[in-house]
């Protein structure tokens, strides 16, 4: 089993039927604000276990409008962000997620609001207070330069400067070093994106391009991401890219951006994204999306890949595999979101499947035999290191029990329920939380419930047991 190197070098030496959204962010925003001698704030945090301060409480994001305009050879961003939100409880004082940038100004509705920042909180106090239920625009001014987060696991997430451009990928933390954002995945919306940069260079975002103008040395590219999107999944990739476009027979539109340098090795690859996405569609349901394509950089000081909506952005040239997982990811991660950083594995391990079965059904290892060449891993690898529906920690999200053991879970159901039942979960899963977000209890439940059996132990033993699962199947 060879470990693809979009995962980070840190754990084993490698390189590595629901709520609606709004539903689901109020269920979990009860206990939001603290009624202060001042009124009812909005919280600083969802109440993410491993990632206090990601997201805010209180409102709900509709729409990001971004403007932006880099010049790489500076380093410079220049940005104005138009977030159309509503608050879902009353509000004298709400929170943004922004980090590093400097803000020349702010208002709410018309009005100039004041603001103060605390590490990644920007504190806003509006003019007048917000009833709930009330729809409200804040418009944020910002410029300097971008510098990405360091993430509990050493890895760099947000805006990476590159030689010719930036590096634009925001898991799980990193939307806030390039804009203004309720920056979790409970939190999902549409986006706009303008964004100028030098004519030589080409800027990539998420869903359709709108439009492109150059004048006097610069080039503007829009785009819009019309179905939701959690901001970790937001991109604006800069560089020097060679690009294609088409629309596949399903009427996707496609759209290519690789770095030369990685153009040789990556076209083989990104030619099969049609094929790779009809194939998806089969197993898991209608691709969620109405843009598709690939970022192909050149970002040696990444490590990773990252399933950015639409257009999965590579720090080199993937291989297919590599491919297989980013695309899988757009039905399990993007459309259907994990509701708390610890169910990680709702994302990771299903796009690690995803690559088993592709291997399987095109000429491959079975999804047998690569479950059986990582069972025999020895109890003390760091494989068994800890349970991947626990994590632990932010530090451990990307972990090989996240995306192996994670993996190991799924087909240990598929043995145990059949092909049959265990295709039916996958798609009824996309289908039941398409655009919103899922818990792994949700899917226990689903999975029990299209299967008719009672996997409780499974699950038990497979996604929270301690160690290696004993017995000679594991479960
Ligand atoms: N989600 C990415 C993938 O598996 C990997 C990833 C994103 C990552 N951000 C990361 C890995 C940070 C390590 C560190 O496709
Ligand atoms: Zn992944």
């Amino acid at each position: 089993m060879t470990h693809p190197r979009r995962r980070a070098t840190t754990l084993l030496g490698r390189r590595a039927v629901a709520a609606t959204v709004p539903v689901a962010v109020a269920a979990l925003l009860t206990a939001a604000g603290p009624a202060t001698a001042a009124g009812p704030t909005g919280a600083s945090g969802v109440g993410d276990p491993y990632f206090p301060l990601a997201g805010n409480g209180g409102y709900h994001v509709a729409h990001y409008d971004l403007t932006l305009r880099y010049d790489p050879a500076t380093r410079h961003l220049d940005g104005e962000a138009v977030l159309t939100a509503r608050a879902t409880q009353r509000l004298t004082r709400f929170d943004l997620d922004f980090h590093g940038l400097k803000i020349t100004a702010l208002t709410v509705g018309h009005a100039k609001a004041d603001y103060r920042r605390d590490g990644q909180e920007l504190v806003v106090t509006p003019e007048r207070a917000l009833r709930k239920g009330e729809e409200f625009r804040v418009t944020v001014a910002y410029n300097g330069t971008p510098a990405p987060v360091t993430d509990p696991d050493g890895s760099l997430d947000g805006w990476i400067p590159t030689d010719d451009g930036a590096f634009v990928a925001g898991e799980p933390q990193g939307a806030m070093t390039w804009f203004p954002a309720d920056n979790h995945p409970l939190d999902k919306s549409s986006y706009d994106f303008t964004i100028t940069v030098p004519a030589d260079r080409t800027a990539v975002a998420n869903g359709v391009l709108l439009g492109q103008r150059t004048a006097k040395g610069r080039t503007t590219f829009r785009w819009r991401q019309s179905e939701p999107m959690a901001a970790y999944l937001a991109t604006a990739t800069v560089g020097k890219f060679q690009v294609k476009q088409y629309t596949t027979r399903d009427g996707l539109k496609v759209y290519d951006a690789v770095d030369p340098r990685e153009a040789t090795a990556a076209a083989p690859v990104l030619k099969q994204l049609p094929s790779v996405l009809e194939w998806e569609s089969r197993l898991f349901g209608p691709y969620p999306f109405r843009a598709a394509g690939s970022i192909v950089d050149r970002a040696p000081n990444v490590g990773y890949a990252l399933e950015t909506q639409t257009r999965p952005v590579y720090d080199r040239a993937p291989d297919l595999s590599t491919l297989v997982h980013e695309s899988a990811h757009q039905w399990f991660g993007d459309s259907v979101s994990l509701t708390s950083w610890k169910d990680i594995w709702l994302n990771e391990g299903f796009a690690t499947y995803a690559e088993w079965l592709y291997a399987e059904q095109h000429g491959g290892d079975s999804a047998q035999q690569t479950f059986d060449s990582l069972y025999a891993t020895p109890a003390d690898d760091g494989l068994w290191e800890f349970p991947p529906g626990d994590p632990g920690s932010g530090a451990n999200i990307f972990g090989t029990p996240v995306y192996a053991r994670g993996a190991m879970t799924l087909h240990v159901l598929r043995t145990t329920v059949g092909d049959r039942a265990f295709f039916r979960v996958l798609r009824a899963w996309a289908a039941a939380h398409r655009y919103g977000n899922g818990t792994t209890a949700q899917f226990e439940r689903l999975a029990e419930r299209e299967s008719g059996q009672d996997l409780g132990a499974l699950f038990q033993t497979w996604l929270y047991g301690r160690g290696k699962p004993g017995g000679p199947s594991g479960s």
